[in-house]
């Protein structure tokens, strides 16, 4: 995680506390699609905070005790039938507030103040001239411009009573503004985005310097605090954990190991759609350095076996998704009759699946649909123990290193719960899952020897379902055609084509059709996400 700013000394000590939730931020959402970025760069700061809609009840704000509040932006405009807004109490609550673009309107709109429809829509950088270093400010320089990020239609044309401007840019008069006496302030950018270089650093002097909050959200107080929770909530428990491979269910298996030790199992199902190696490497990590109880259930066949002849995707999906959850079923129920009655099924759910925004249908209400383990905790009638619901991914990674995870499995691409299965067009046979395997095996190495593979969200090969025709020596051929797939991305919502360097696509192109057989031809998709999807199927 990176330090927004070091000028104060802010991150010098780490200080351990053990209730790291002691001393938090609120962030209501009004629908913006960056209310994640402000919630994760208040997470950089290292305090912990939650993001709710803007309509939480008052009586609910005032128990979540906050130390300050954040309003986040939203497309809305404040005179907008049925729009957005906020219990006036929550103005009063003593504590600092900070609103961002939107939620600068609306501070204003509701104490008094007047909005305005912008003539045209700023969008884009400006130069941000600071007059006075109060609120977020507090670190900045007057004498310099700052670049912030613009994206707002209307304006404010009156302050509420109280406030004066803390800065301006060549459109906004009001850039910002504050009433330091009641410690509310409001920005009309977007400090949270990357393109605003200083923004992170404003609300880290927001919330460490206003509100106050110590620095105490770190992933090692988080992974002292949270063993120490689960040693409690668990004694005498057995917990089974479903072991991907992927990042999420390695931290949360080896944060119950090292809390509740023995008494976590840890089920790794070789679904027989993986990629070449992934099971001696899980067994190797989780096993053998970490000494987790683990168990690996071989049932590539019986997968395979009920994939045979299927051909649609969302029947290949549907087909593992079950089988998973009966084997699974089965061998946690093998754990019960040799003994111990298993209790709780660990999942690794990450905040951002957690967070359900809204009253109103913001993009920050989308919620993922891809779930792996969908529908066991009822069936099993098992507790659910969900250890990283308050984590976003980065924050995960982070404890995964802080638990000695390998970087191998840390910073890992995603990979999908249905595998190979959905990068085979067509019927997955044993001889089609090698040949992909192969050619998988390949682009993994070759990223990374290209210093890539964690540079791009996901690289991979598909396996296409035609033939073509090619000539090896004087012989004509009929081979398979594989389709390299390597995109950027930030949250899989949307993606595009990585442009990485002809002399890499080219290695790929010789080592495929030279070392995998049966393949004589490779094609890089050049597709974005929309209107394509990252995987074929
Ligand atoms: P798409 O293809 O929808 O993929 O653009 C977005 C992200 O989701 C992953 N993905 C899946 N993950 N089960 C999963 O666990 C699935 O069925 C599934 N389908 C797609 C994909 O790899 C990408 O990261």
């Amino acid at each position: 995680m990176t330090n927004p700013t070091t000028s104060r000394g802010w991150y010098a000590r780490e200080e351990f506390v053990a209730d790291i939730h002691s001393e938090k931020i609120l962030v209501l959402d009004f629908g913006s699609q960056t209310t994640q970025l402000i919630a994760r760069r208040v997470r950089e700061a290292r305090v912990y905070c939650e993001i709710h809609p803007c309509t939480m009840p008052l009586a609910e704000v005032k128990a979540f005790s906050p130390k300050g509040v954040i309003l986040s932006g939203g497309p809305a405009s404040v005179y907008a039938e049925g729009a957005p807004t906020l219990d006036p109490g929550v103005l009063q609550l003593g504590v600092p507030v900070l609103g961002i673009c939107y939620g600068m309107q609306i501070i204003t709109h509701l104490l008094g103040g007047v909005v305005a429809r912008g003539e045209r829509r700023e969008y884009g950088p400006a130069k941000m001239t600071v007059g006075s270093t109060v609120g977020p400010f507090r670190e900045l320089d007057t004498a310099e411009p700052h670049q912030v990020w613009m994206s707002h239609g209307d304006r404010i044309e009156k302050m509420p009573a109280g406030f004066t401007p803390l800065a301006f840019t060549g459109n906004s008069p009001v850039a910002a503004m504050g009433d330091p006496a009641r410690r509310i302030y409001g920005v009309q950018f977007h400090p949270e985005v990357a393109h605003t270089p200083e923004g992170a650093a404003m609300l880290a002097a927001f919330v460490l310097g206003e509100c106050g909050c110590r620095p105490i959200w770190t992933m090692h107080n988080f992974v002292e605090a949270t063993v120490a929770d689960l040693q409690t909530r668990l004694a005498g428990k057995k917990v089974i954990c479903a072991l991907s491979g992927g990042v999420d269910s390695s931290v949360v298996a080896l944060l119950l190991h090292r809390a509740i030790g023995e008494n976590l199992t840890s089920i790794f199902v070789d679904n027989g759609v993986l990629r070449a190696g992934e099971v001696s490497e899980v067994a190797g990590v989780f096993r053998d350095a970490f000494g987790v109880n683990l168990r690996v259930v071989d049932a590539a066949g019986e997968f395979l076996g009920r994939l045979k002849g299927v051909t649609d995707p969302e029947q290949k999906r549907r087909i593992i998704g079950h089988a998973f959850i009966e084997i699974f079923e089965a061998e946690a129920k093998r754990i019960g009759q040799a003994g111990g009655n298993v209790d709780f099924l660990a999942q690794g759910t990450l905040y951002p699946d957690v967070i359900e925004s809204v009253s109103f249908k913001g993009p920050s209400a989308v919620i993922k649909s891809h779930h792996n383990v969908g529908g066991l905790p009822e069936k099993m009638q098992l507790k659910l123990v969900e250890p990283l619901r308050e984590l976003f991914k980065d924050e995960c990674r982070e404890v995964g290193r802080e638990l000695g995870l390998p970087e191998t499995i840390v910073s890992r691409q995603p990979f999908p719960g249905p595998g190979l299965a959905i990068r085979i067009m067509g019927e997955v046979t044993k001889k089609r899952l090698a040949t992909l395997r192969e050619a998988d095996a390949i682009v993994q190495e070759e990223m990374r020897a290209a210093d890539l593979y964690h540079k791009v969200w996901q690289s991979f090969a598909v396996l296409v379902p035609v033939k073509t025709v090619g000539v090896m020596g004087d012989e004509r051929t009929y081979e398979d055609v594989i389709a390299l797939r390597i995109v950027d991305s930030v949250d899989a919502m949307t993606a595009d084509w990585s442009r990485v360097p002809h002399e890499l696509l080219a290695k790929l192109s010789s080592r495929i059709i030279n070392e995998v057989q049966g393949v004589n031809r490779v094609v890089l998709d050049i597709s974005s996400k929309p209107p394509a999807t990252i995987e074929w199927e």
